[in-house]
């Protein structure tokens, strides 16, 4: 979230000019501190909730698959493809907060990505989802 010439990134205020300022003597490392930041608070428009189905939804954005779940009135990111054999999670079953990988039956918590059953071994990486007014953003 941008407020003026200061930043929001997990939950701290960043100057971009502050930083700059700081990192004058360092032009290139002032530049990669700055991209690294404006990389660490993309928050991306992901769709509207009227317009969210029952289920699950598939988006793509910056070049990632990722699956948004509905649990009641909270919305959970975790990224698309399991990380057994890349299978479609968005069309896995869902019970609680679990989803299902309808391939080879991996199961993750959708709330934070972690594996519960295998065959897979590695969590998928879960995002943050923040609503306002109408609109689902993730942090990516
Ligand atoms: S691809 Fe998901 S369990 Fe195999």
């Amino acid at each position: 979230m941008e407020y003026g010439s200061f930043y929001e990134t997990h939950g701290t205020l960043v100057s971009i000019a502050g930083i700059a300022k700081h990192c004058k003597a360092k032009r290139n490392e002032s530049k990669f501190i700055i991209l690294t930041i404006l990389s660490l608070i993309m928050e991306v428009k992901v769709g509207g909730i009227s317009e969210f189905g029952a289920k699950a939804k598939v988006v793509t954005t910056n070049g990632k698959r990722i699956a948004i779940f509905k649990m009641g009135s909270s919305y959970y990111a975790i990224d698309e493809e399991c990380t057994h054999a890349k299978g479609p999670l968005h069309e896995g079953n869902v019970n609680g907060n679990v989803v299902t990988c309808p391939w080879h039956g991996s199961q993750f918590d959708i709330t934070n990505g972690r594996v519960i059953k295998g065959p897979a071994k590695s969590n998928v990486k879960s995002y943050k989802v923040t609503t306002e007014g109408n609109d689902i953003f993730v942090d990516i």
